[in-house]
């Protein structure tokens, strides 16, 4: 069957053609091989015209221009050899390339979005033109996939925009917005979107009168205008930089760094052999893969409605309340206002009601560029809080979540008190940590339309929302609270009632190790580094600081008294929360944070304070200590898996990567794991057999081991 076009051909004036990408069916213009076949031929018909003056690239889909490359394409060619790969990278340069000796002026006029091979398409163009769309922007992301611009936005890029500015975009793999392209010669002009087409031709006029596009032309296919002494200078800052975001964790940016400095003395032909070249490094490499499953692990959350086979129709949430504006009410009330959604803030402590209401406002209207609460903006978003202490004010509400201390009873309370007055589509929600969402239904009149939606602290940062459902939980409910999670720019997954119910149940027993092993004589600096160089963000033992000793005490509680048999309850945390050792909060727990900044330092006197717990003097290894702390998580997965926790074993990982910081260059636990391979994960698991009964390996690992399967659907 011939698949519709995408790309149209028209004559907007008869010496102006214009092409314009309009993707059937999608929301958003990729660039599949077949996309790209399009342009090739279409440029075979233009190359004949030689009365043209000029040729406008735009979309025919508002506020989107092209988002990128087809991935699903990419990861059909993961294990394409070397020279496939430098082939691919030479089909798009040539394409492209043809847009810079075409025998007329090229023009992208860009509304929206433009990325990825998008932004390359646009730079091999003579000219851009941009949109004042507040959505319109250009970039390079490739780098957050673990690759960089392999169709010769690293060749053309620099020699546009120079070095410096090539290197910012390139390496960070950020967006720019109009305003920046323009000052950095990226954009030519802006325009607003409705003249944007009007703007490119008057642009087209101008250069074939001026010439001045033949001149860059000539000049953008020199080798860069820059000194060996300047080039060794920005590459050393560059370089120290990108080390310092990177962590030696994530290659992409440095080889994209090393290929524009090695280019920058070439021509752009030979700088686009070198970028195909060195590009056929990263594509398909371990960290790409991994990458690239989190590309897809989000795709996948974004399309999920939280329920299998035909969800019903969500019900709008217009008007939400919180109960409870300690430190999560607070930032859910914000995460609500920030996204226009009005807001019924509630406590039962006049002082604390109004301490929450200034969070929320200072939150809401926080400005990034001045770094301070933007009081112009905050009197624009006051008229969305009301903060009130009535519940005749929660009557109308959608949605109430309760965010109150973490006592059951309390929380019942409120629920009793509530729910009768709540419409009979309203849901009532809990944003607990730990208490069973089943247990805290019962009671309520319409147990059907109660579930967790547990926020992570801080609400601002942390993009995971679990949506907990509880046995009698019903299918509306849940596609609700997924849809108006989201509408908080959040990403929810759906979990089934259990104790800790996804992301604490798997943090729980790396936490629970890392206080085994210290008490086995292993030192905090080398469990944490472990960590932090098998890529979490922090070591465990500051995490338990920043959780705070308190909670983490009872949090451990729960988890203990769920899987008794898994956890080794240790004294030392007890201790810690009599001595007021609370972590961060208290200004003193494994480490000392007794500085202007708050970070963490060793303390001198936590070996004198914990020697009574200490029972051993053991070394470890790097690798011992690595699978005490990774090997107890996965085995928790599979035990997650086994009783139905999560729908979905990617559910796991987004959780992890999400709720806990798990590296994205591993792609998640479950899909680092099957890099591994169930038969060595295994027998990590076996070599650490004299830890004892909480690290046994589960039946679902031992089968798995036995048939070499994988956690992810193959
Ligand atoms: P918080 O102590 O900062 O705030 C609780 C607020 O609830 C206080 O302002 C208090 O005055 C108010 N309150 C107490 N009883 C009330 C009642 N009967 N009616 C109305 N208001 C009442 O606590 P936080 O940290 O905000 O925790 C709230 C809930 O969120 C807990 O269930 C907790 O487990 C959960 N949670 C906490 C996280 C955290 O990191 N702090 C993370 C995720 C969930």
């Amino acid at each position: 069957m011939c698949q519709a076009a995408t790309i149209q051909l028209s004559f907007p004036e008869p010496d102006i053609a214009l092409l314009s990408f309009d993707q059937p069916d999608k929301g958003v213009n990729v660039l599949s091989s077949s996309v790209l076949a399009e342009l090739d031929a279409h440029l075979d018909t233009l190359a004949d015209r030689s009365e043209l003056a000029g040729l406008i690239l735009a979309s025919g889909k508002a506020g989107t221009f092209i988002a990128g490359a087809n991935l699903e394409e990419f990861v059909a060619s993961l294990h394409a050899d070397k020279t496939e790969i430098v082939a691919m990278c030479r089909r798009g340069q040539t394409l492209f390339g043809r847009l810079s000796q075409a025998p007329f002026v090229t023009v992208a006029a860009i509304d929206g979005v433009c990325v990825g091979g998008g932004a390359e398409l646009a730079v091999w163009c003579d000219r851009r033109v941009l949109s004042d769309n507040p959505k319109t922007e250009i970039g390079f992301p490739e780098v957050k996939l673990g690759l960089f611009p392999g169709w010769g936005g690293t060749a053309r890029t620099p020699r546009i925009v120079g070095l410096a500015n090539a290197v910012e975009m390139i390496t960070s793999g950020n967006s720019i917005e109009a305003d920046a392209a323009l000052e950095m010669g990226l954009a030519s002009d802006i325009a607003p979107a409705a003249e944007l087409q009007a703007a490119a031709i008057r642009l087209i006029r101008d250069e074939q009168q001026t010439g001045a596009y033949k001149k860059d032309r000539e000049r953008w296919s020199q080798p860069l205008n820059i000194s060996e002494t300047e080039l060794g200078f920005l590459g050393a800052t560059a370089a120290a930089v990108v080390r310092a975001e990177t962590k030696g964790q994530y290659p992409a940016p440095e080889a994209a760094l090393n290929t524009m400095l090695e280019a920058a003395m070439l021509e752009v032909g030979p700088a686009c052999e070198l970028e195909a070249e060195n590009m056929s490094d990263l594509f398909g490499s371990p960290v790409n893969a991994a990458l690239l499953n989190v590309f897809f692990l989000t795709t996948r959350n974004k399309k999920d409605k939280g329920v299998d086979g035909k969800a019903p129709a969500a019900s709008p949430i217009r008007l939400a309340a919180v109960i409870g504006a300690g430190i999560m009410g607070a930032g859910i009330a914000a995460a609500n206002i920030k996204r226009g959604v009005p807001v019924v803030l509630s406590d039962a402590q006049a002082t604390a009601l109004a301490k929450g209401a200034r969070t929320v406002l200072e939150e809401a209207s926080y400005n990034r560029k001045t770094k301070s609460a933007d009081v112009e903006k905050a009197i624009e978003i006051t008229p969305l809080l009301n903060i009130s202490q009535a519940d005749v004010e929660i009557a109308g509400c959608d949605v109430v979540i309760e965010a109150v201390v973490e006592n059951a009873e309390v929380k019942k309370k409120i629920f009793a008190r509530l729910e009768p007055q709540l419409s009979e589509t309203a849901i009532l929600a809990s944003n607990t940590s730990t208490l069973p969402i089943t247990k805290l239904a019962i009671g309520l009149q319409h147990p059907e339309r109660f579930c967790g939606i547990h926020f992570f602290n801080p609400v601002r940062r942390m993009k995971l929302v679990e949506v907990i459902r509880g046995e009698k939980t019903n299918d509306e409910t849940v596609v609700a609270a997924v849809a108006y999670a989201k509408a908080l720019g959040k990403s929810p997954i759906v979990v089934n009632d259990g104790p800790g119910f996804l992301v604490n149940r798997l943090l729980f027993p790396y936490l629970n190790e890392s206080l085994a092993l210290l008490s086995e004589g292993a030192a905090i600096k080398d469990i944490d580094r472990a960590a932090r160089s098998f890529g979490m963000p922090m070591g465990p033992i500051e995490l338990y600081d920043m959780v705070g000793i308190d909670t983490a005490v009872y949090a451990g509680a729960t988890m203990w008294q769920a899987f008794p048999e898994r956890v080794k309850p240790s004294p030392l945390l007890p201790a810690m929360l009599k001595a007021g050792r609370l972590g961060v909060k208290s200004g003193l727990g494994f480490f000392s944070y007794d500085n202007r900044k708050k970070k963490a330092q060793p303390d001198p006197t936590f070996d004198a304070f914990a020697a009574k717990y200490i029972e051993g003097d053991r070394s470890f290894t790097k690798e011992e200590l690595e699978n005490r702390l990774f090997m107890p998580m996965l085995l928790e997965a599979t035990r997650v898996l086994q009783e139905g926790i999560v729908r979905d074993p990617r559910d796991v990982d987004l959780g992890l990567i999400f709720g806990l910081g798990f590296p994205p260059f591993k792609g998640g636990l479950l899909f680092w794991a099957d890099t591994v391979g169930a038969p060595e994960i295994l027998r990590r698991v076996e070599s650490i057999q004299s830890v004892g009964k909480r690290v046994e390996p589960t039946q679902m690992l031992l089968d798995m081991a036995r048939d070499d399967s994988k956690f992810y659907p193959q």
